[in-house]
């Protein structure tokens, strides 16, 4: 996997993801224990945020951190691309400073373009599209939780998002089938769907989309939601509430539909009393602090395989 981009997870087959998620659990063995290997001692890695974040910006700086490299993260406002450089420029000038990119951008084509223009990786990190990092730490802690992935029943509820299109890539890679319930006009991505349709067909596995929250949650074990107001989308905050309101709330009474022993799981940052109540994501079945720690140590792996050769660690 050295040397290649992470922009929307169908980049990478069932079985690279795989040892991602391996090495990513021997990480998470090994920070326990205190044993951190310098392996990336020599790496840099550049983060450049369009966005706000919290977990992104913190796990991906702890994670070159423990691996022995060093991190730079750029508000975009910092850099000359807020004052007209173009994406094309500023991907051939990191390219001659550091080893990998990570980007977190309002349009999906950005990440694209620097990827296209760098000669050194790029990690989509999130995108109006697509969320990869994400979707990486949500497969560890599902098989960690499950004790495996495939033949799991994933439901989505609310807005058809980048997290939402992301984990429909993953999940059908995976073999996890999952069922998405979201109103009308906040379906998944057509390019995502037609994408996961076809890995869905290649791993047995089945991928749905419908609007009825009380029939996707049913027999599912892993229930997941995002905001239904995502970063780009505030000017819309009052006519995505009435559409989401109060049929797509991940509330108690919806979450017992789902299978006795589901978890459920949220990316962060959450909105109780939106998209899901206290009860739910303070609740036992809530496993998000697990989900949120293993960002690290999946993005850990993942930067691990894009910087060495596999043979090296
Ligand atoms: N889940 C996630 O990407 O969180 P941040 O927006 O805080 O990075
Ligand atoms: N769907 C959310 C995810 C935040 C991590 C957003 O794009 O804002």
């Amino acid at each position: 996997m050295k040397g290649r981009n992470l922009l929307t997870l169908a980049e990478f087959s069932k079985e690279e993801i795989i040892k991602i998620l391996d090495l990513a659990d021997k990480f998470k063995k090994q920070r326990k224990n205190n044993i951190s290997k310098k392996i990336l001692s020599d790496k840099t890695l550049a983060m450049i945020f369009h966005k706000p974040s919290t977990r992104t910006r913190v796990s991906f700086d702890v994670a070159m951190n423990d691996l022995g490299g060093n991190s730079i993260t750029l508000n975009s406002n910092e850099i000359q691309l807020s004052r007209g450089e173009t994406i094309e420029d500023t991907a051939k000038s990191f390219s001659r400073y550091v080893d990998v990119i990570m980007a977190r951008v309002y349009n999906h084509r950005d990440v694209d373009n620097l990827a296209k223009y760098a000669s050194i990786p790029v990690i989509n990190g999130l995108s109006d599209i697509y969320h990869p990092t994400q979707v990486l730490a949500d497969l560890q802690t599902i098989r960690e939780k499950k004790g495996k992935l495939e033949g799991l029943k994933l439901t989505w509820i609310g807005d058809g998002n980048n997290v939402c299109n992301t984990l429909l890539i993953g999940c059908s890679r995976m073999g996890i089938n999952m069922q998405v319930a979201s109103p009308s006009n906040y379906k998944p991505n057509r390019e995502a769907y037609e994408i996961a349709k076809k890995s869905a067909e290649k791993n047995r596995s089945r991928i749905e989309v419908i609007n009825d929250p009380k029939e996707a949650i049913k027999d599912a074990d892993i229930v997941v939601t995002d905001t239904f107001i995502s970063m780009g989308s505030d000017s819309e905050r009052k006519e995505r509430l009435k559409a989401f309101l109060p049929e797509y709330q991940v509330n108690i009474k919806l979450m017992n539909r789902a299978k006795k022993n589901a978890i459920f799981m949220h990316c962060l940052p959450s909105h109780r009393g939106e998209e899901v109540t206290e009860g739910v994501i303070d609740g036992a079945k809530s496993i998000v602090w697990d989900e949120a720690e293993n960002r690290l140590h999946s993005q850990k792996a993942l930067l691990a395989f894009l910087l060495l050769d596999e043979d090296s660690f």
